[in-house]
């Protein structure tokens, strides 16, 4: 089954083709025009969805000598996510399903991301846990079966990669903050700030008070200081940050002794993470880089999963921005 994965729920444009569980094409378009504001604008970010989708679906096609006679189906996702762009790839999807007269299915980006690492490799077996890090969500959700989800743990406030996103800002890298800080990060000393580890009770994140912690200190330094002290503050927060993922992580797996792990969303393309993902002892998977970050191909990927179980959505399906889980 040839399936166009279409995602849209924030700034990245992913356009993808997919074949029952192969990735024949994965296009994203990261929009950069948010990088001068420090975040992402949801009407610019909508603009540009609309600006883009037609060309790179036109694209990919191309690229594979497909036509939209080829697709069988149309998988994108619904929620949860900003509403005015996810309003775009969703009508874009449902048009063309009506008009191709092929079915199309509304994902739930959060279910994208989790089952993300498993594009192209054999799956785990369930139950698996999943630490699901992304610039608007952080959890550790223990997957009994597909679709079938226990929450264990999220972020009481800021997501982990939003927090990678503001102290960049902070500290004048620029958006987004994660890969910014990770390359400042590799010329600095981790040790060089003591940053707390954020650690509230059981499996809950909360990252507003390192923010905070990052933010007085960078305050509080002389100003010539604030510059040739960049890299440091960087590696000191990335240690902090991803240190806290871990603690949580070897908390969930001692309570549910579950050793089976997958790890998604844009943060988990972190080199520092992935290396202390390996000195545990769990056996843990995480996506290619390409689908770490907000892309076609995870969706096109639960498309078919759904498509296969004989899910498909109506043409009255609504985009919902704050859809969970559960
Ligand atoms: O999954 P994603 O593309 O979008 C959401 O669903 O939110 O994740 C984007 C987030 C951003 O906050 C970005 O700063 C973060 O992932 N990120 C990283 C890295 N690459 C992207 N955070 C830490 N290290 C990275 N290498
Ligand atoms: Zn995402």
């Amino acid at each position: 089954m040839t399936i166009l994965g279409i995602e849209t729920s924030c700034d990245e444009t992913g356009v993808a083709l997919t074949q029952d569980k192969r990735v024949l094409c994965n296009s994203i378009y990261s929009q950069q025009i948010h990088s001068r504001f420090g975040g992402v604008v949801p009407e610019i970010a909508s603009r540009e969805h609309t600006e883009r989708l037609l060309m790179m679906t036109r694209g990919i096609l191309e690229e594979k000598k497909m036509s939209v006679e080829d697709i069988d189906g149309i998988a994108v996702t619904y929620g949860p996510g900003l509403l005015c762009s996810l309003l775009i790839g969703l009508n874009f999807s449902k048009s063309l399903s009506y008009s191709l007269g092929v079915p199309f299915v509304g994902v739930n980006h959060l279910e994208a991301h989790i089952y993300s690492p498993f594009i192209n490799i054999e799956e785990y077996s369930y139950p698996f846990l999943s630490l699901l890090v992304s610039g608007g969500h952080t959890s550790i959700v223990k997957v009994n079966d597909f679709r079938d989800y226990e929450v264990l743990g999220s972020t009481l406030d800021d997501a982990c990669g939003e927090s990678f996103d503001k102290v960049s800002k902070l500290i004048g890298l620029g958006y987004p903050g994660g890969p910014a800080i990770e390359k400042f990060a590799g010329e600095g000393e981790e040790n060089e700030f003591d940053f707390p580890v954020p650690d509230p009770e059981g499996l809950d994140f909360s990252y507003s008070g390192l923010k905070t912690s990052v933010l007085y200190t960078y305050l509080g330094l002389p100003q010539e200081e604030r510059i040739y002290r960049v890299s440091d503050i960087a590696a000191s927060f990335q240690r902090s940050a991803i240190e806290s993922l871990l603690i949580k992580l070897k908390r969930a797996v001692r309570m549910t002794g579950i050793k089976r792990v997958s790890v998604s969303g844009g943060v988990s393309a972190n080199k520092l993470l992935r290396k202390r993902l390996e000195e545990l002892d769990i056996e843990w998977i995480a996506p290619d880089k390409e689908f770490t970050v907000d892309n076609g191909a995870m969706v096109g990927f639960l498309g078919y999963k759904l498509f296969k179980e004989g899910i498909r959505s109506e043409l009255g399906l609504k985009a919902d921005s704050r859809l969970s889980l559960n």
